[in-house]
């Protein structure tokens, strides 16, 4: 009989449980619209900055962007409020000497002009609840990037607040979002991956929310940001608005 692996059952901290599970589940439900995603997101940014300069990767999860960042010679500091997410990240790159990884939500990070551009993409932002912490979040990267720093931030569309089922051989993933009113919407994961001789049931539940374009630019730019380039369409598939912005 396959021994029944319990993981993540509500904990507090978004995808902490399932960590070790969320690059299994994200490859098998995305595939390669992530892994153009990547190579998009990487072109822009070899355009804005010289290898060798440091990146702050906000939200970094297991480090899809911190990796190739890495890979091209980037100083990187990569953040999330999950440990799990970066121990994951960690296990990749073992005492890397271009990887800082900072574990806090960015809205308490306290740093001053480190870093000559950041990246905040891939929902980071729908984590955000309220509108201090909006604010609170970029008043902190502003802080992190030097004078004339650049940021890549992305707002999920309304579209893309919607359930996401896969299952193939190995794995059933149910991700559904339940919309609370107010722009605030329950997500929920309740997902299973099978091998051999176990059966890992993942569960986890959190608010995200839906940010209003202009509420959102509102923000940006009372903390000091111009909005550069909308960047929208180059990202046209990838169910978020991004913005590349500037520290004026
Ligand atoms: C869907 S993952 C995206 C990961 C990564 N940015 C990517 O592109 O693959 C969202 C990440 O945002 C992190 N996160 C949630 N709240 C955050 C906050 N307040 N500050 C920074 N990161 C946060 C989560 O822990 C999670 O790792």
């Amino acid at each position: 009989m396959k021994a029944i692996l319990k993981e993540g059952i509500l904990g507090s901290v978004p995808h902490d449980s399932w960590a070790n599970s969320y690059d299994q589940l994200f490859e098998a439900s995305f595939g390669s619209h992530l892994a153009n995603l990547t190579d998009l997101t990487m072109e822009i940014v070899l355009e804005l900055s010289e290898p060798s300069e440091s990146i702050l990767d906000i939200g970094a999860g297991t480090g899809r962007m911190s990796l190739p960042l890495i890979e091209s010679n980037f100083y990187v500091s990569s953040l999330d409020p999950s440990a799990g997410m970066l121990s994951q990240l960690a296990t990749k790159l073992p005492n890397h000497p271009n990887l800082e990884l900072i574990h806090c939500p960015v809205a308490e990070l306290e740093m001053h002009e480190r870093h000559h551009g950041a990246l905040c993409i891939f929902t980071v932002s729908s984590y955000w609840l309220d509108e201090s912490t909006l604010s609170n979040s970029l008043r902190s990267i502003y802080n992190a990037l030097l004078p004339n720093g650049w940021l890549i931030i992305d707002r999920t569309l309304t579209t893309s607040f919607s359930d996401t089922v896969f299952q193939n051989e190995r794995i059933q993933r149910q991700a559904m979002i339940e919309d609370l009113g107010g722009d605030l919407y329950r997500f929920t994961e309740q997902s299973t991956i099978s091998s051999s001789n176990d059966i890992k049931q993942i569960n986890d539940s959190f608010l995200i929310r839906y940010w209003e374009e202009d509420l959102f630019l509102d923000h940006v730019k009372v903390t000091g940001f111009s909005v550069e380039q909308d960047l929208s369409q180059v990202f046209a598939s990838s169910g978020a608005s991004f913005y590349l912005l500037r520290k004026n």
